[in-house]
């Protein structure tokens, strides 16, 4: 891939408009740099288990395929297609005329077998996002399988009642295939979540919300250079559930509105256009123990809202749209500026645009009322952990080459010895911004930190991963990429990231850091009193999580879920032993 006839790598030059930035964008190089990081062995694609005595059973298929999704040209995508082969007949629902997946309901406590079958022209291997599975079943790209190749995953489900995901996991190339339409939702249920009598069938919808920027002949355009790798990739068009200018007719009844946010890098901040409060009864992991209402969400990829939405009382022929409402801070203030001129998009991430709108067809008499209780969730301090005194240290570090975590770029099986977990036991972790990290809302500040750099801002976190006994950490990123001449960027560079743990779900234990205008316009929207398997950090944050490591050794992933930045190396391994 060479860069010179790029266009909008032309237009980004041009738009740049400042030293630092023209400096980062024509290193040459870059895609080299992060492109094939680390070696992926390949191992012989598992098969079934003749012990194994599955109670559902569905054979999965990804390949590329087309749908129309503009009026017009369809588009070529990549999916998944599923068939059931035993189990309930309602395991498997299509979304008709979308390119996402089917639907995949589960029971807990239910015996999975999934036969997952390759018709790509490229290797994948499909990760179950958010299932607690053992480490051989996750979609390590490990496993990844080959055209024409098959893979058997059998699995008990130990999750509690949440929608879950599934989506590609390949090795450096999980973006582009989510990009190109390979995801899709894992409802689980449980006798818990039953009792509740929630909204169900058409009262409940699925909502992936998606991002996507086609070109004049309606195909997918993902774009490659390297501020949409830094930044993540941000398309020009919101598609819900595969869909252009979603809208929902519904009853004048309450709704269960299962939300996800299945773009790759985009952050939504979402609300109701007339005011009317979010009420929300579930995250990433399930319910929560109460519901709470919020003037806006804010959803980061990889995160899940459960929502309930109420129209009762609203004549026939009312309309609610639901908005991403603005807020800044998520990406370096420059960036903001330039990704409107780079693709000449009002989507610029953080601008107020609709998301789907909900539109009043006919009255019904009765709905459904909140309960007040919803489920009920261990909650776990301190003295539940084994390391109270010494969390295990996630460190961000932001640098105009590379985004990573503990000063490394993802390589297989190269674990530190922080990323060392006992089996079965319960871990307080702590995120923070390791390098270039405190995002500096206003300019002054920004500059008077500039002088630092990124080595400067390396050492004044570096004490931290010291004393948590992670010594790579501390001399990671800058002396490795010699940043001498980049005095400032880190500071420039700060960003949200959405940190994801395979494994099982974690409690948000204590946020902290958070300052400015731009921290101001999103930190009412966070739901952290529930399970969680991904969390939004922003610039300056600093998270306390505790996560428990039960039942399962082997190397599970954590990553950024902005996609790009995973496939550029924003990913580690915790060995679980
Ligand atoms: Cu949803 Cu490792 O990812
Ligand atoms: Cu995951
Ligand atoms: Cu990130």
């Amino acid at each position: 891939m060479t860069n010179t006839t790029n266009p909008h790598r032309r237009r980004f030059i041009k738009t740049a408009g400042t030293a630092g930035l023209l400096a980062w964008s024509g290193l040459p190089g870059w895609l080299s740099a992060m492109e094939g990081m680390g070696h992926m062995p390949k191992l012989p694609a598992r098969r079934a288990s003749p012990n194994f005595r599955p109670d559902v059973e569905v054979d999965l298929i990804c390949k590329p395929s087309a749908v129309s999704i503009l009026p017009g040209q369809a588009t070529r995508v990549m999916r998944y297609t599923a068939t059931l082969v035993r189990g309930p007949a309602d395991t498997v629902s299509e979304i008709p005329g979308s390119y996402l997946g089917p639907i995949l309901r589960f029971q807990k406590g239910q015996k999975i077998r999934i036969n997952l079958h390759n018709q790509l022209n490229e290797a994948s291997i499909t990760h179950w996002h958010g299932l607690h599975v053992p480490a051989e079943m996750d979609g390590h790209p490990l496993y990844a399988i080959d055209k024409g190749e098959s893979f058997v995953y059998e699995f008990e489900m130990l999750n509690r009642a949440s929608m879950n995901i599934y989506h590609p996991h390949p090795h450096n190339a999980t973006a582009r295939q989510v990009y190109m339409g390979l995801a899709g939702a894992i409802l689980v249920n449980d006798s818990e979540e039953a009792k509740l009598d929630l909204p169900a069938g058409e009262y409940e919808v699925p909502i992936v919300i998606q991002d996507r920027m086609f070109d004049v002949s309606n195909q997918f355009q993902y774009v490659r250079h390297m501020h949409d790798r830094m930044m993540g990739f941000y398309g020009d068009r919101i598609l819900v559930n595969g869909f252009a200018n979603f809208r929902l007719d519904v009853a004048s009844r309450v709704y269960r509105f299962r939300i996800m946010n299945g773009s790759t890098a985009r952050i939504y901040k979402l609300a109701w256009d007339d005011n009317t409060p979010v009420t929300v009864i579930g995250t990433d992991g399930g319910l929560l123990e109460h519901p709470v209402e919020k003037p806006y969400v804010m959803l980061a990829p990889g995160e899940r809202l459960d929502v309930w939405a109420d129209f009762s009382g609203r004549s026939v022929g009312s309309q609610l749209v639901m908005r991403s409402r603005s807020f800044s801070g998520a990406l370096p203030r420059m960036a903001e500026h330039m990704m409107g001129g780079m693709h000449g998009s009002p989507l610029t991430m953080g601008s107020d645009y609709p998301i789907f709108s909900v539109k009043v067809g006919r009255q019904v008499s009765d709905s459904p009322k909140l309960p007040k209780f919803l489920s009920s969730i261990r909650r776990y301090g301190l003295n539940d952990t084994a390391n109270p005194g010494k969390p295990v240290p996630i460190g961000i570090s932001e640098g105009p080459m590379r985004m990573l975590l503990n000063g490394r770029p993802y390589a297989y099986n190269d674990v530190l010895p922080s990323e060392r977990i006992p089996v079965d036991s319960v871990q307080l972790m702590e995120i923070f911004h390791a390098h270039g990290g405190g995002h500096q809302a206003d300019e002054s500040a920004g500059h008077r930190m500039g002088g630092m750099g990124m080595m400067g801002g390396g050492m004044r976190h570096g004490g931290m991963g010291m004393r948590h006994g992670s010594e790579q950490q501390a001399n990671g990123t800058g002396s490795r990429m010699g940043m001498g001449g980049m005095g400032g960027m880190g500071m420039m560079m700060s960003m949200a990231h959405p940190i994801h743990f395979h494994g099982q779900y974690f409690q948000i234990f204590e946020r902290s850091g958070g300052s400015g205008a731009g921290y101001a316009s999103v930190k009412d929207g966070f739901v952290d009193n529930g399970w969680k398997d991904t969390v939004l950090v922003m610039p300056g944050e600093r998270l306390k999580l505790i996560k428990p490591f039960e039942d399962f050794k082997g190397l599970f992933m954590f990553h950024c879920h902005n996609l790009e930045h995973e496939d550029m190396g924003m990913m580690r391994e915790f060995s679980v032993e």
